[in-house]
């Protein structure tokens, strides 16, 4: 059985509810998929594969998530990869897809890891999980307010990826 490690970054929940769900849907192929947070730090290197996730604050991913792949970055490149972003643009303005791909495109440059996929997929709006200079903020841009996830989206994606990824029952 192909172990998977998914990694995420989140502020409001978002991206956590969306590694879950690539969790839950590897699990159901046939793999062990552990879900863990950047911020505990864990250790890539018993794994087969890996997933890693964030959302977005102006472009970037949370820098929990950037220091981990950055640490790791050894680990990452020997084994295969796949990077998802979870952001609004991809909720309310989804032929923006190439702007959304490029937000890891720094950070694959800086660590040399080659991700085998890029999933870029609708968050969320909702202003209650903001901080008040962050609803300020998506107010004034006047981005639509909502949870834009695509959960089914989320499992096509995961069932693409797995053999990309190597992974078997
Ligand atoms: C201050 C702020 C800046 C944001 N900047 C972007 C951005 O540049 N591009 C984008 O697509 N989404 C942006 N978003 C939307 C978030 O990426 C979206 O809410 C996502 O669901 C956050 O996931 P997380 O809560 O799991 O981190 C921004 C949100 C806030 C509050």
């Amino acid at each position: 059985m192909s172990t998977v490690l998914v990694v995420y970054g989140t502020r409001t929940g978002c991206t956590s509810g969306i590694a879950e769900k690539i969790s839950e849907t590897l699990a159901a192929l046939g793999m062990r998929a552990d879900v863990r947070p950047a911020e505990d730090k864990p250790d890539p290197s018993a794994y087969d594969a890996i997933i890693v996730g964030s959302g977005v604050r102006a472009g970037n991913w949370h820098g929990s998530v950037k220091e981990w792949v950055t640490a790791n970055a050894d680990t990452l490149r020997a084994k295969p990869t796949a990077l998802f972003t979870a952001c609004l643009t991809m909720g309310t303005s989804p032929e923006k897809s190439d702007e959304v791909r490029a937000y890891t495109d720094a950070l694959t440059a800086e660590t040399g890891v080659v991700p085998v996929d890029v999933g870029l997929f609708a968050g969320m709006n909702v202003p209650k999980t903001f901080s008040l200079p962050e609803r300020l903020i998506m107010k004034l841009m006047k981005a639509p307010e909502g949870d834009f996830r695509d959960f089914a989206a989320v499992a096509a994606w995961a069932d693409a990826v797995a053999p990309k990824l190597g992974l078997t029952q």
